[in-house]
């Protein structure tokens, strides 16, 4: 029941309606002054987007063309920072890497991609695998491309390794602190060849059956392990048991051989390689970045005090 004010039950619904109206009246007033102060700020940030929220969340420095921002810059970039921030300019010239060793990187990328989609139309049996390569051949679309992308940049790759231990091994960057990654690097090499090896096996023609029928040859001849090697005899190795036969899966060259050629060069060698790639890189950074003769001013620099302290990273 309402006293004597209104109040009560039906004052306090009174009370409350009240309340309601003024609050909403307060906040439409305040969106009518708030909502051309929030357009207004929009469209600043419209006119330099790099002062929006949106962008300084993403970004957290500016891009004033200094060395600090150029460094912070290629830190707080995921891909970027994957680099170092400073380096020597004449250490990176091509006169003196060739890039080599990235071309022989971006070779294994262009390897593990067209390789993935071959995986999509070979069987590594004997009755398919040559099938298969007629059928990419000649039907697939971009078949006989996929093949070829695979096949040149497996040459490629061999080649571009050599050359890139040849140029490391001329710049003496093999010396102090660097025999630890020159080893990783022999590796590397190793793995390469090995991967090409067992590539050559696959489309399961004459010239790879007969190339992997002399090469797994050699290995009958293996110090210890193998049944014809030096010592080989003495420690019980056969043709049924020596490292041949735990390559080839047999004693010939066979669909045993050629199901663990597929394995090892589609699995087990490319794992390998990318650890041992990984290793590579990191170490190239950690021993302070490719080696690189002094740093040389040109004579453009020297004339200009301002370009010299520039290129100098100052
Ligand atoms: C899959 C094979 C390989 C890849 C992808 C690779 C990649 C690279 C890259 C990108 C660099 C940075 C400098 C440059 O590009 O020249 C480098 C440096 C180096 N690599 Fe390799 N490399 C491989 C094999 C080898 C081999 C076979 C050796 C020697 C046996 C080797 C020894 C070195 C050394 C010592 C450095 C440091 C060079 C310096 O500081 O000047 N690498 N490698």
């Amino acid at each position: 029941m309402p006293d004597e004010n209104g109040n009560g039950k039906n004052g306090n619904q009174v009370g409350l309606i009240d309340k309601v109206t003024t609050g909403i009246k307060q906040d439409l007033d305040s969106l009518k002054s708030d909502i051309p102060a929030k357009a207004k700020e929009q469209i600043e940030g419209l006119k330099d987007p790099t002062k929006t929220q949106v962008y300084t969340s993403i970004f957290r420095h500016k891009h004033d063309d200094t060395p600090r921002n150029r460094a912070l810059g290629v830190l707080s970039n995921v891909f970027l920072h994957l680099h170092p921030a400073k380096i020597n300019r004449d250490a990176v010239r091509y006169s003196y890497t060739w890039g080599m060793g990235g071309i022989t990187f971006y070779l294994f990328i262009v390897l593990t991609f067209t390789g993935v989609l071959l995986m999509f139309y070979y069987h590594p049996s004997k009755v398919q695998a040559f099938r298969d390569v007629l059928y990419l051949e000649h039907d697939v679309p971009f078949g006989k491309i996929l093949r070829n992308m695979h096949r040149w940049a497996a040459h490629l790759m061999v080649i571009a390794v050599w050359l890139h231990m040849f140029r490391v091994f001329l710049t003496g960057s093999y010396k102090k602190p660097r025999e630890f990654n020159w080893n990783i690097g022999v590796l590397l090499l190793v793995f390469t060849l090995l991967l090409s090896f067992t590539g050559y096996l696959l489309p399961d023609d004459q010239l790879g059956f007969w190339a992997v029928t002399v090469g797994t040859n050699m290995a009958r001849a293996t110090p210890l392990l193998g049944h014809e090697g030096p010592f080989g005899h003495q420690l019980g190795m056969t043709p049924y048991n020596d490292v041949r036969f735990g390559l080839l899966g047999g004693s010939i060259v066979d669909a045993n051989a050629l199901l663990r050629s597929y394995i090892w060069h589609c699995i087990g060698i490319p794992i390998v390689a990318s650890v041992l790639m990984i290793v590579h890189f990191w170490r190239v950074r950690k021993d302070g970045g490719i080696s690189g003769p002094a740093p040389v001013m040109l004579q453009a620099e020297g004339d200009n005090p301002r370009r010299a302290q520039k290129a100098a990273g100052e």
